[in-house]
């Protein structure tokens, strides 16, 4: 996809003046080599993708057909997999908030639930004393420390007590068993040590609980860096490692403790590792004011379309310039790149060190992690997103340009 100030002219006069641009093929080749990194030595590995992360039906639709799990954490997010064609059992359950019924409904579909707390494991047990006739198997998440600094929320608790306190319960009902174990420990720095830890404390539990058969599935959950650039990666205090260093921290515990044929499937659950850098943001500026000491550019665009999780990190910018504009339309020297909303905190790059000016391009990259599905409807609907074929060196709309009918939709006026 080579980007000009002249492409993106035209792709304005298309699309409008601020869109995403979706990169497929790179989404698709960053799915295959990390799963390919996992199964090179641990040959039973899945991943699930996380669909909470960017659930771009184009996305989701690409990790079917390459033959991924849907992860998802909301029976929106399940009626998504299930309305672009993936089988209940193709599907991953987890989350710590799922109603009975849409609980009752994904286990009996045969889909991989993993519950969260002892709500859920009321509900199960009360659906298997109802259907005694009916065989029901889920999977549990575990909570337990790998040194991440804070007690996390989700989970049964390892050490006090609860994980064993559901084996207990479910071995008393014939018609119930436990599939796997789950983890999803979210830690600051993604390293690669609390990978080892919580892959050899996973084992130990699975050795624990699963005596006598060995479990269905080992699913290590999500929370690995993808790539970046290196602009960004220095904004890190730690190591970024790549692919192949997270799967030498997890496959060979695995292989060593499951050499054989039957051994349980091992499921990854990446989100920002494979999608993280396959969105990029464009926004045109069209606005220039100095104000005493300040200069800013105005931009088509909010810090919620870049950062709505309000990351302090800088972006990576290129900005591609109108070589027409007058020395009057643009700017020069230290310039904050400000956006449409009436926040004071809506800069989307500070300090940009260069000349800009109006009806130049900002392209903002590494954008597909928690971007368009975390932006609130704040002032101004959502851009579109477009997506460029390699093959057709075409672009094309994924997502159309919302309208202020579809954010007033479901009020009642
Ligand atoms: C259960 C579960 N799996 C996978 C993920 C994906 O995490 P990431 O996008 O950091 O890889 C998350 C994110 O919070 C999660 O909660």
């Amino acid at each position: 996809m080579q980007l000009s100030w002249q492409r993106l002219f035209e792709l304005e006069t298309e699309f409008g003046d601020s869109f995403f641009i979706l990169d497929l093929e790179k989404f698709a080749s960053n799915y295959q080599e990390f799963l390919q990194s996992f199964r090179s030595i641990y040959p039973h590995t899945n991943l699930g993708y996380s669909y909470k992360t960017n659930y771009i039906p184009k996305l989701c639709q690409t990790v079917h057909s390459l033959g991924g799990y849907a992860e998802v954490v909301s029976q929106m997010e399940y009626d998504l997999a299930i309305a672009i064609g993936v089988s209940p059992s193709r599907i991953i359950f987890n989350g710590p908030l799922k109603s009975p019924e849409d609980l009752e409904n994904a286990i009996l579909a045969g889909s991989i639930v993993n519950l969260d707390c002892l709500e859920e494991v009321e509900i199960v047990t009360s659906l298997a004393r109802r259907l005694p006739e009916q065989k029901i198997a889920v999977g549990l998440r575990c909570n337990f420390d790998v040194g991440a600094g804070r007690i996390s929320r989700f989970g049964f608790d390892v050490e006090g007590g609860a994980l064993d306190d559901v084996f207990k319960e479910f071995r008393e009902l014939n018609n119930c068993s436990v599939l796997g174990l789950h983890c999803h420990i979210s830690t600051s720095t993604r390293s690669v040590e609390s990978y080892k830890i919580r892959t050899q404390k996973i084992i130990e539990l699975t050795d624990y609980y699963f005596p006598n058969q060995q479990p269905q599935f080992i699913d290590l959950g999500g929370g690995f860096f993808g790539r970046m650039q290196d602009d960004l990666k220095a904004q890190f205090d730690c190591h970024i490692p790549s692919y192949q260093e997270y799967a030498e921290a997890i496959a060979p515990q695995l292989r060593s403790r499951f050499p054989d044929d039957s051994a349980p499937e091992l499921i990854i659950e990446p989100g920002v590792a494979v999608v993280a850098d396959v969105l990029k943001f464009v926004a045109k500026v069209v606005g220039i004011k100095t104000v005493r000491s300040r200069q800013v550019a105005l931009v088509v665009g909010s810090i919620h379309n870049i950062k709505p999780t309000l990351t302090d990190k800088k972006l990576s910018l290129q900005v591609y310039r109108n070589g027409e504009i007058s020395h009057n339309s643009k700017l020069s020297g230290s310039v904050d790149l400000v956006g449409y909303t009436c926040m004071e905190h809506d800069c989307l790059y500070p300090d940009y060190a260069d000349e800009i000016g109006i009806g130049d391009y900002a392209v903002f990259d590494n954008l597909g992690a928690y971007t368009v599905v975390f932006k609130p409807p704040f002032i101004r609907p959502n851009p579109p997103i477009i997506s460029y074929d390699s093959t057709l060196e075409k672009y094309t709309l994924v997502r159309r340009k919302e309208t202020s009918q579809d954010v007033f939709s479901t009020y009642v006026i």
